[in-house]
Parts: C-alpha cells; structure tokens; sequence
C-alpha cells in the first residue's frame, strides 16, 4: 500500500528555502484519486485505495511564499492540473490539507469559499474562455462583474488593466478582432483587474508561438513584480520554468519529485526523470557565475615580495595571481611575467608591478555572458560579490564543462 509513498517522508525538503516571508499557500499532503469517495481515509497511505486506480495526485506537500512566482512542472499526465485545481477548489481533494493565507480552505462556508474564488485567486487557462460577443472591455471586468463591482468602476479597472497589457485603444473591439497572443493578454488584464492576490495559471501560454509567448513571459514577470502577486504557474517545459519560477517543483506521476531553484534543480537533478527534463535547458541562460566559480587557487597582498607570490603561483601551476586588499576586494592582477621582471630588478614593491589585466562578472551573471571573457587573461575570470570582493574564479575549462554538462561541475 505504500507504492505511492516511496519518496522520503517529507519530499519538500523542509525549510529549503529558509525564507521568513509571509505564506500565502501552505498545501500538506494532498491527495486525489479520481473515483474515490472524498475526505475518506485521511490517513497517508491509504492514499491509493480508490478502486486500485493511482492518485492523480499523491501526498503532495508545499508552501508558496506571499510575492512567489511558483512553478509546477512535468510531463503530461502528472498531476499538475489536478493539483493546481484544488488549489480553487474545482477539484475536491481525497484527503490532506490547504491554507490559503492561514485559513484552511476546507472549513469555508460557501459564500466565504464563493468570495475566495472570485476575489483572493484568480485563474487563467490556456485556452480560457473570453465572451466572443462581448467587448474586450467587457471581458476584461468579467472577474469584476461576478463580485458585484457596479458597470462604470469594473469597465474603468478594466481599461486601467488593459493598459497595463498593452492593449490600451482595443476595450471596444469584440476578441475576433484580436491575435491569438493578444486574446491571451485579455485573459491576463482580467486576472490584474479581478485583483486578486494569486494567480493560478495552467499552460497559459502553451499555445502561443514562440516569439509571442518570450513576451507574454515578460509582461507577466513584469506584472507579478509591480503588482506583488503570488503566482503558480504549472507549465511542461523546462526553459519556461527556469525563465519564471523563482522555485519549481517537479511532478512525476502524482508525486514531488524535485523543488528548488532553477539552478539547483540543474546542477543536482534528483534523478534521471529530472535529468532528462533538464538535459533540454539552454543551460547558458539559467546557470550562472556563482553556480560554478571555484576557490581562486592563489591570491596574494600588497606587502608580500615578488618571489614569495611567484613561488605559489607556480606551485599552483597558475599563470597569475589576483592581488587583494584586507577586505578582498581586486586591487589588480600579477602575471608571472611581471612578477618574474620585478624580481629581476630585486623590487620589493608589489604595486609598481600590478596590472588591470583581468575581468570580472556579478556572481548572478549567466554563464552566456561569461563566454567571452574567460580565457583571455593569465588569471581565470573572476567573480565578485556586490561589495566588490572575490568570491570565486571562473577558469574556461569550468566553463565549458558547465555548459556541456560533463561531470566538471563542482558541488559547492
Ligand atoms: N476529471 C478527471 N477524472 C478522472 N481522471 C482524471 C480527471 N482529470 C485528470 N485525471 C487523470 O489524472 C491524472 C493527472 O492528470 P492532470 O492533472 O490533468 O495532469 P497534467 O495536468 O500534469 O497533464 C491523469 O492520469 C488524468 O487522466
Ligand atoms: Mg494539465
């Protein structure tokens, strides 16, 4: 009976994150099994019991933080619609719990759960249903009309929304005039207008092309910034994923099998489920510097002689050394040549001799920004926090390996 349960027993990893922002949904170990009486049999594992048919969605347990962009990633099939629709409550869950800002969704009386619906979520389809001989305007204020916001305030908030997504000038058109990408941003503006806190959106923009959809990921990034939403956002496609989620969870046939950061879940993918996923990834654009920087082999100070930073550097097989002030800080660079021509000339100042041979990348900087620059100076590029201190090199055969995916990659 446990066939379903053979994850860890708490596959979300607890306190991942660390982060003390307020929650905004807590879900703890919710099931479905389609077929399945609901609310029976709340104890775990007796989770598969509908029937012999697997869960839908099988002892899933998460928490998404108020302001989070949250995605819900997997292959067809795994449950992420399901999940996502309990979420609203158009899918009764078989047993566990949700919290939606602290209140368990469970006990709402119909008007509260009415409320819930209309006002604190709102959800966007990919193929969601605008009014075709409504206006846009109209269509926009739909979310607004259902909680009684009287015609003129609900058209004014919905023109004020259209704006936001670019569709200033259409609130007269009927949605035949408009685009396929453009009828997609109605359904956004009506999401921005309804005002509701969280947005649940289901491969909103999976049948979008995909110029179009680059946009509409950027208009939403944008919007859920601006306007402080709380967004989950189930999508099949890895690179969509890394580009929104602040965190993903990867859904395998009902079950978690992977939550965390775009980065993490690409440097140490849970297993080959995952790995294949992210086999796909421009790992270019998600991976960045402080992801695959390592330790800089040799620094040196300014009041050290040339013979001793020379003799560590070639002890270290290196070509140079960064040169640091007390609170790491660059202050330049030493080649070998250098610092072999100022023992030469038995110089004891390491200053004289320092060069701005070097470059150097934020530690967020993704790799593709990386690629011109490695390679071109005797140290390895470096990678500096916001303070300006070295935090980690980035020599080009790390780089390569990181973007081809050998087993260069460091762990720390
Ligand atoms: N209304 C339903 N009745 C019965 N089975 C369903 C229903 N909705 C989804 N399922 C089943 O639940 C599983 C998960 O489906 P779904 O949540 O739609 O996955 P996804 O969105 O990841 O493609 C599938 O096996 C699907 O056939
Ligand atoms: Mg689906």
């Amino acid at each position: 009976m446990t066939t379903s349960l053979e994850l860890p027993a708490d596959p979300v990893a607890a306190g991942e994150t660390g982060v003390a922002a307020p929650v905004a949904i807590e879900v703890s170990h919710l099931t479905k099994v389609f077929g399945a009486p609901a609310r029976r049999g709340l104890g775990r594992g007796r989770s598969d019991t509908g029937g012999g048919k697997p869960p839908a969605v099988a002892d899933v347990s998460f928490t998404v933080a108020k302001g989070e962009f949250f995605v819900i990633m997997g292959l067809s099939g795994s449950g992420k619609s399901t999940l996502l629709r309990m979420l609203n409550k158009l899918v009764e869950p078989t047993s566990g719990t949700l919290t939606i800002d602290g209140r368990d969704v469970s006990r709402l009386r119909d008007g509260e759960l009415r409320e819930l619906r209309n006002k604190k979520i709102n959800m966007v389809f990919q193929h969601f249903a605008l009014f075709p001989h409504r206006t846009v305007r109209d269509n926009a204020a739909y979310a607004l009309r259902l909680r009684g916001v009287n015609q003129n305030e609900a058209a004014q908030r919905a023109d004020e929304a259209l704006k936001t997504v670019g569709l200033e000038g259409w609130g007269d058109s009927l949605p035949g005039e408009l685009s396929g990408g453009m009828r997609q941003r109605v359904g956004l503006a009506r999401a921005l207008a309804s005002g509701a806190d969280i947005l649940l959106m289901d491969e909103p923009f999976s049948a979008l092309d995909p110029l179009i959809r680059r946009d509409m990921q950027d208009l939403l990034l944008q919007l859920q910034r601006d306007h402080q939403r709380t967004v989950v956002f189930v999508t099949h496609d890895l690179n969509e994923a890394m580009r929104l989620g602040d965190r993903i969870m990867v859904m395998r046939n009902g079950k978690v099998v992977q939550l965390g950061t775009g980065a993490e879940i690409l440097s140490m993918p849970a297993d080959d489920y995952v790995a294949d996923f992210v086999s796909d990834v421009d790992r270019s654009r998600v991976l960045t510097a402080g992801t695959i920087m390592r330790q800089p082999l040799v620094t040196a100070r300014l009041d050290e002689r040339p013979e001793q930073v020379l003799d560590r550097i070639g002890a270290a097989e290196g070509l140079g050394a960064y040169v640091l002030d007390e609170d790491g800080r660059i202050l330049g660079v030493l080649s070998n040549d250098r610092l072999a021509d100022a023992v030469h000339q038995r110089s004891t100042s390491l200053a004289d001799h320092l060069t701005d041979q070097y470059a150097s990348v934020p530690d967020s900087a993704p790799l593709v920004d990386l690629c011109s620059l490695v390679g071109r100076h005797s140290v390895p590029l470096a990678v500096t926090d916001d303070a300006g201190r070295l935090v980690g090199v980035v020599p080009r055969a790390a780089l390569l390996a990181a973007i081809a995916n050998t087993e260069e990659a460091p762990r720390a």
